[in-house]
């Protein structure tokens, strides 16, 4: 049996939602193809598009598959081809992409004996695997779509949270490779009381803003005081970026994922495309190589 996948893109964080908020983009996304027959063995047999490894315990893919091979009873063989469209490196999501594709792919061919909120502890294992670190906040909203709220990781406890229709976003990226791990090492591990404060509060707001259909509550929380100030230097231009994003109408702009790509929100297209002009014009007169993308999250 075999399966052809669009495996989309994800910026996470949202700004104050450090590991805990994302949502998922339907214009920039992975394709795979996804093939099950009896036997044994993850094989990944094609990767355009990126050089990664094929093998599959060193494959963020691979590795996903593995961990829901693992609670089967059931001898199957896997073979993987996937294109990336979504640069590694680029804090859009890619291996989410990836190994949230590969698991959703393999649960559809056996008739689903998961449901979507267990195949995340596998795609999970993919994330570990790409940055040491099993976060959930790309590979929750590519499996589940839309936002999600990562409300506990032990036990897992996602949430899947209601937004308003008109919700677009604006991502640019800068065309260099920030590792995850890297954007990681840069973080302190302690915050202070004044800064957890105004941090929960932002997260609060953020999700009373997407439930309340409430752009300008949304627009007030997405801020960040404690992980972009540290990340934001290893991004080119980051505040010219974001203070032309604001000017003309954007909602909110921080850093997607762990960067180098920058994302802003905004009400309907109309913003959207003035938004994405402004952030263009920045890199343009830098002479800054970039790729821009306007979704809408779904
Ligand atoms: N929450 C993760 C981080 C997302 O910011 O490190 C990585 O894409």
């Amino acid at each position: 049996k075999k399966i052809k996948i669009f495996s989309p893109g994800t910026i996470a964080n949202l700004s104050c939602g450090f590991d805990v908020i994302g949502c998922c983009l339907d214009t920039i996304g992975d394709e795979m193809t996804i093939t099950i027959e009896p036997g044994t063995g993850v094989f990944i047999t094609k990767i355009e598009g990126a050089d990664l490894p094929k093998e599959a315990h060193l494959n963020v893919a691979g590795v996903a598959v593995q961990a829901l091979l693992d609670e089967l009873d059931q001898d199957i063989q896997v073979t993987i081809t996937i294109l990336k469209n979504i640069k590694a490196g680029s804090g859009i999501g890619s291996s989410a992409a990836s190994s949230a594709g590969a698991v959703w792919a393999v649960n559809e061919l056996l008739n689903k004996p998961f449901a979507p909120h267990d195949l995340i502890r596998f795609a999970m294992q993919g994330e570990k695997l790409a940055s040491g670190n099993a976060h959930a906040d790309n590979v929750a909203p590519a499996l589940l779509g839309g936002f999600t709220l990562i409300r506990s990781y032990t036990p897992l406890d996602i949430v899947k949270l209601p937004y308003p229709e008109d919700l677009m976003a604006i991502v640019v990226h800068p065309q260099i490779e920030v590792k995850t791990s890297d954007a990681r090492a840069v973080l302190k591990q302690n915050v202070t009381l004044t800064d957890a404060i105004t941090q929960w509060g932002n997260v609060g707001g953020l999700v009373a803003g997407l439930c309340l259909n409430d752009y300008q509550l949304i627009g007030r929380s997405l801020e960040d005081v404690i992980i972009e100030p540290l990340r934001s230097i290893l991004i080119p231009k980051f505040e010219q970026v974001k203070k032309a994003a604001l000017a003309q109408g954007a909602l909110g702009c921080g850093i997607s994922g762990s960067g180098p790509s920058i994302f802003a929100l905004s009400q309907g297209i109309e913003t959207a495309n003035e938004v994405a002009k402004a952030m263009h014009e920045v890199y343009k007169n830098a002479e800054i190589d970039f790729d821009i993308y306007i979704s809408n999250i779904n």
